[in-house]
């Protein structure tokens, strides 16, 4: 379905990719000029500045500190990010929330910190497969939402993710009748319905358009798919082809 909310695919490289990967990059970029949808890819920190002339993508990281800067060491800030030529930053991904501790309270000081930045914000929502297997998946984003979404989200500064835990990185995804369904109590909560609502969690080439024609799914967060032009290729397509 058509509307004037952003189209978003977006890559997550997580831990992984080196120089010797920025072909890969280059490749991915050449795909992304003249698609008419926002291309963008969230890389390691140390890949920002040597993809910086990459300008047909949309750069980012994938996490940020909650500070501006000082001692805290090993973090790395927004606008350090931002002056490696980022644009939008990850916060919040369950690898964060589940491996690092973050709560909803850090997460929306991290959002904080990438609005102060001048970057978007791609903040991630998830149930893990206990809450999904519950019937708690509803009331858990609501939570998520109302603990991680600090007031003043526009469709400039902020996009969601909504990435079931259960399925990133395990080759299994929620029905499309349970993402739309999803997808419309997410964009309920908002504060304002313009905001773009991506899926994340095991988007392929092969199913990377039924997802994407559901009418409240504006794009998707890609993991282990994007790191290859390859596989990443058909789903920039896939939602340009969803979108036109
Ligand atoms: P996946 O990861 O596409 O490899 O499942 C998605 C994510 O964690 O953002």
């Amino acid at each position: 379905m058509t509307t004037d909310r952003r189209k978003i695919a977006a890559g997550n490289w997580k831990m992984n990719g080196t120089q010797a990967d920025l072909a890969q990059l280059a490749t991915i970029a050449t795909v992304a000029r003249g698609t008419g949808i926002e291309v963008m890819i969230c890389l390691p920190a140390t890949l920002l500045h040597p993809a910086h002339g990459m300008t047909s993508l949309v750069l980012g990281g994938q996490d940020c500190a909650p500070q501006p800067k000082g001692a805290f060491t090993g973090d790395i800030s927004a606008p350090m990010l931002r002056d490696c030529g980022a644009q939008v930053v990850i916060v919040g991904h369950s690898e964060r929330r589940a491996l690092h501790g973050e709560t909803d309270a850090v997460v929306a000081a991290k959002v904080e910190a990438a609005w102060a930045a001048g970057l978007t914000a791609i903040l991630c929502i998830g149930e893990t497969e206990v809450q999904y297997r519950a019937g708690n998946t509803l009331p858990v984003l609501a939570a998520q939402i109302a603990g991680s979404l600090p007031e003043g989200a526009t469709a400039a500064n902020t996009i969601i993710a909504y990435e079931p835990v259960w399925a990133i990185g395990t080759g299994l995804t929620p029905s499309t009748d349970e993402i739309a369904q999803t997808h419309a109590f997410i964009r309920a909560q908002l504060p304002d319905a313009g905001l773009s609502i991506l899926y994340g969690g095991s988007v392929s080439p092969a199913n990377a358009a039924a997802i994407f024609a559901l009418a409240d799914v504006d794009g998707g967060l890609v993991g282990g798919a994007s790191l290859k032009a390859e596989t990443f290729t058909p789903i920039i397509h896939a939602l340009e082809a969803a979108h036109v």
